[in-house]
């Protein structure tokens, strides 16, 4: 069972983040936060904040870092339920059971029983009842015979209110079994009755091969549902189970490639046709679960579906959840609104695999779509639609089929690739920060060399500076340029500096801190935080370190202007002039000592 968000919510309110973080850190307050030793990584310095205000921690040196579910998670190594469930009980919040214990064991293999039995009994009817005559005559209609019925379930639920009560009574079944699967329901009034009645039943299986639910179809036109389904219990969850998979796994792997179809008719029929690596969606929409089962068989997935509007629009959804898990997704929309089931028994089964063997790779079904449409007309529908197909590349597991599809795109579009990489990074991007928001960084240590240098150096002194000196920034600003800042994080907060002061806004240490995100900063300047009189003589440091970046900009540019007197080509004078001017520059200030007004 699910913990209720509410009551997450509720274990959230009652957890203080500084509280719980004491039991495993020592803690030492320092102005809003608290400071320790981080327990994720070794450390002599403490470089682990804890933020009472935001409710959040913060390692400046290894980078974890979350709010106090993240916090036990890690510390105890547990999943999210079981952090949730810690903390519950020391907050004193009764939390619903969770745990699978026997009883629970027990109870799905009950309902296992429950519908299987219930399975025996359809079928049975179906095979031998004299009332279900006209339902094998609709099912013979239908190209549907009695050789299926056992293998795939199909079954028929007698025209009565207690058909399946009866039956269960017989074998000594409690009733209650049958309402808690799903199968009988509760009269208002007191009494039960029958779900299904009058209906073709389809049994629904998981791979277990044990019956967890059932589809069931009218077999007259009447004004009643078309399928009446088992609804959600224990042992049938929708966004787990896919129709046939049971039946189909072994041909998927052989195959390697699924084909998804929409209805249970569509699957039996394509079985009886000889084509067995199929499941149907039969009728809800294709789920992260769905696509992850399936991609333990198989990464390439056929969409066969109706090729009506409903069908185009149901298979666009599908396919994007198929290819953020890493499938290659081809469509196969039937021709003149046939559904799989009509089209094999019409067109037989060689027809079928010629539709599959044409079917479209998703990116180009897309863009054909977007053609009809008329939405790549003018520049700025070109680029809406693009940006609408890249949304889906973003979510591309495989970096290889990535290139080859934005290629294809860039052919086609008439767009660079370069363009079309850098739009999907943003959405990349965008994505990550959705789907984990405080996921490990991959650039982890791109600190290091730069800082061993005298450039880096000098950017972290001044980094430095900014936060142990802030009285200094007014005579700092605009001195170094922040564009001419060379590392990210460091260019990224001189630019809010520079910006806040024209606006007029306060200095605010926690925002800047914020912005560092290279690990090799965070660390050093949580150190220089733990020691705010590690400079004895701030302000020649500062001047030093602007000093340098100064000196090591202009070597840049002599290096520039040498190469181009090597080159062999005749010195243009201005040139020559500029060499001239920036060496003597480089040596004022390297004579120039601490001269800051
Ligand atoms: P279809 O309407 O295409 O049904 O819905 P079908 O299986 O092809 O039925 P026939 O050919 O008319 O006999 C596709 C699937 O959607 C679900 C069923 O799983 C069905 O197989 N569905 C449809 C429902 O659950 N309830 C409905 O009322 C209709
Ligand atoms: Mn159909």
């Amino acid at each position: 069972m699910k913990i209720p968000q509410d009551k997450i919510e509720q274990v959230r309110m009652a957890s203080d983040v500084a509280d719980i973080v004491s039991g495993y850190v020592t803690l030492v307050k320092r102005g809003k936060n608290y400071f320790g030793l981080c327990p994720f990584h070794p450390e002599k310095t403490p470089s682990f904040s804890v933020n009472p205000e935001l409710q959040i921690f913060h390692c400046f040196g290894c980078g974890a870092g979350g709010n106090v579910f993240t916090f036990v998670m890690r510390i105890e190594r547990l999943t999210f339920p079981e952090s949730v469930r810690l903390l519950a009980k020391a907050a004193g919040i009764v939390l619903p059971e969770e745990e699978e214990d026997i009883s629970q064991l027990q109870e799905k293999e009950a309902l296992f029983f429950a519908n299987n039995m219930a399975n025996d009994f359809f079928v049975d009817n179906l095979l031998h009842a004299a009332e279900a005559e006209p339902a094998r005559n609709y099912l013979r209609k239908r190209g549907l015979d009695e050789a299926l019925y056992t293998r795939f379930g199909i079954g028929y639920s007698l025209d009565r209110w207690d058909g399946l009560l009866q039956y269960a009574a017989k074998k000594s079944v409690n009733p209650e079994l049958l309402i808690r699967a799903g199968l009988v329901l509760r009269k208002e009034g007191g009494g039960t009755y029958d779900r299904f009645r009058g209906r073709i039943t389809f049994a629904i299986h998981n791979l277990s091969t044990q019956v967890v639910a059932f589809g069931a179809r009218r077999i007259v036109n009447d004004e009643s549902p078309k399928y009446i389904n088992s609804p959600e219990t224990d042992v049938y969850q929708k966004r787990y189970i896919l129709y046939g998979l049971h039946l189909a796994r072994e041909a998927v792997r052989r195959e390697n490639g699924v084909v998804i179809v929409e209805g249970y008719t569509d699957l039996i029929s394509l079985h009886r046709a000889g084509i067995s690596q199929v499941v149907a969606t039969s009728g809800t929409a294709l789920t992260d679960e769905h696509a992850r089962l399936l991609r333990r068989y198989t990464a390439n997935a056929f969409i066969l579906y109706d090729g009506d509007s409903a069908g185009a629009a149901a298979s666009l959804r599908g396919a994007d959840i198929l290819l953020s898990n890493g499938f290659d997704v081809r469509i196969c929309l039937l021709p003149s609104g046939q559904d799989p089931d009509e089209f094999v028994r019409e067109k037989g089964v060689a027809a079928v695999q010629t539709q599959l063997s044409q079917a479209m790779p998703l990116m180009d079904y897309k863009l054909r779509l977007m053609e009809q449409k008329g939405m790549l007309k003018t520049p700025s529908q070109k680029a809406e639609s693009a940006r609408d197909l890249l949304s889906s590349v973003a979510k591309m597991a495989d970096p290889i089929q990535k290139s080859f599809i934005i290629r294809d795109l860039g052919e086609k579009l008439h767009v660079e690739e370069a363009v079309l990489w850098s739009e999907v990074r943003k959405m990349e991007q965008r994505l990550r920060l959705q789907l984990r928001p405080d996921a490990p960084r991959t650039e982890e240590r791109k600190g290091d060399r730069f800082f061993a240098g005298k450039r880096g150096a000098a950017e972290m002194g001044l980094l430095e500076i900014v936060f142990t000196h802030p009285e200094l920034l007014p005579r700092m600003l605009g001195v170094i340029p922040a564009a001419d800042f060379l590392h990210p994080d460091i260019r990224l907060i001189f630019e809010h500096l520079e910006l806040d002061r024209l606006e007029g806004i306060a200095f605010e240490m926690q925002r800047y801190l914020s912005l560092i995100q290279d690990p090799v900063i965070a660390s050093n300047i949580s150190r220089v935080l733990q020691s705010p009189a590690h400079q004895a003589h701030p302000e020649r440091f500062a001047f030093d370190c602007m000093n340098a970046i100064r000196i090591a900009k202009l070597d840049l540019r002599i290096e520039q202007l040498r190469a181009e007197m090597k080159s062999g080509e005749k010195v243009r004078d201005e040139v020559l002039q500029e060499y001239r001017e920036i060496v003597e520059e480089r040596k004022r200030l390297e004579q120039i000592d601490f001269a800051f007004e």
